[in-house]
């Protein structure tokens, strides 16, 4: 199937199928549009406060073929107009990725189509080249900046597929930091959107949270997390009402100091970069402090700011969707014998 030509000027309808982690996601494309998004979340990680890979696998398996199934319902196609499978092979949780891997390339196979393998952290960034009324795409180069629950990167893109990390995480994603401060709070897994909501009628100058000092365009959250904690507990002993009576307070505090983080770090790389066209993705792009932070820097400071509609933030096939698109355009193809990869680099 590598060597196979695709026929550029034909209509061509990929399907676009995302596993890497907790949710089991399918998208049918017409070339850069989007027909059809679904996507089946695991409740069952909520009760162990983080998802468990194990339970994870097991669930892509049960939901892979009714959420492919609905994506060609809502989108009207039979699978057989299908012109491409495209699907995450990393990063991401190994057992996880294999699900999505082995169901791709068996329908592919059998449907003697051509395979397109993806990388998520580049999906999370090229969702903003989805056909969109609203918002042209972004003009390279930019400054990429993904915010999610296993990965916290600065990028520079220059093109659809010359991407350069310049700064990274060195421990703790951001999404992963929500979710842990949110959890000593009694928050649900995943507790970003909850700490979100609640922090909208906080008040983010309550609690103060040393800003991390690492050199570079690199950042670090393990710290501010276990500040956080190290605080909730101090008070919690003195008294245990501490957490219901300062909920808000402390969601709308620790949301303030982790969106400071990474708006830090990208003023730095602005000017490293001397580029003024930010292009943010991710589930963390979804948060509204982020969002609104950002907003503000494009009127004030006229920074070009592209923010992901908020269906593309947390995970989706849309995005692997689009990512096959442009593969395919470029005749870059995936083989039957490409193994996935955990931790798969730009
Ligand atoms: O990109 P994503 O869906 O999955 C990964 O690739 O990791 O990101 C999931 C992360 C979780 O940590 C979740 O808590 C966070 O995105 N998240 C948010 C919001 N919505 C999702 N964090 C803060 N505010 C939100 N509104
Ligand atoms: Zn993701």
């Amino acid at each position: 199937m590598a060597d196979r030509q695709i026929d550029m000027k034909k209509t061509s309808y990929i399907l676009g199928i995302e596993s890497s982690c907790d949710d089991t996601a399918a998208a049918i494309l017409q070339d850069n549009q989007v027909l059809s998004n679904c996507i089946a979340n695991q409740k069952i990680h909520q009760s162990y406060g983080g998802v468990v890979p194990e339970l994870a696998s097991r669930a892509h398996q049960a939901n892979i073929v009714p959420v492919v199934q609905q994506a060609l319902s809502i989108a009207n196609i039979d699978k057989k107009e299908l012109s491409a499978i495209a699907y995450t092979r990393g990063p991401g949780l190994l057992g996880s990725l294999l699900v999505g891997s082995a169901f791709a390339k068996s329908l592919a196979l059998s449907l003697d189509i051509p395979l397109i393998e993806v990388n998520h952290m580049q999906a999370h960034l090229l969702c903003h080249f989805i056909k969109n009324e609203d918002e042209r795409p972004p003009e390279f180069p930019f400054l990429g900046v993904t915010l999610s629950g296993g990965h916290t990167q600065l990028v520079l893109v220059e093109s659809h597929f010359e991407m350069k990390e310049i700064g990274r995480t060195r421990d703790d994603a951001i999404g992963e930091a929500f979710d842990k401060c949110g959890k000593i709070m009694g928050l649900n897994y995943p507790a970003g959107p909850e700490i979100d909501r609640l922090a909208k009628v906080g008040d983010p100058n309550a609690f103060d949270f040393p800003i991390p000092k690492v050199d570079g365009l690199d950042v670090s959250y393990s710290g501010l997390k276990t500040a956080f904690i190290n605080l909730v507990n101090k008070n919690s002993m003195k008294n245990p009402n501490f957490i219901e009576e300062n909920l808000n307070d402390l969601c709308a505090s620790i949301q303030k100091t982790l969106v400071t983080v990474i708006i830090n770090k990208l003023i730095l790389a602005k000017k490293k970069y001397d580029l003024n066209r930010i292009v943010i993705g991710g589930g963390v792009a979804a948060n509204s402090e982020i969002r609104s932070v950002l907003s503000e820097k494009a009127k004030q400071d006229h920074w070009e700011v592209f923010l992901p509609p908020f269906q593309y933030t947390t995970d989706n096939a849309a995005m692997i969707g689009i990512v096959g698109y442009h593969k395919m355009m470029t005749q870059q193809l995936g083989t039957m014998n490409q193994s996935v990869s955990a931790r798969l680099s730009l």
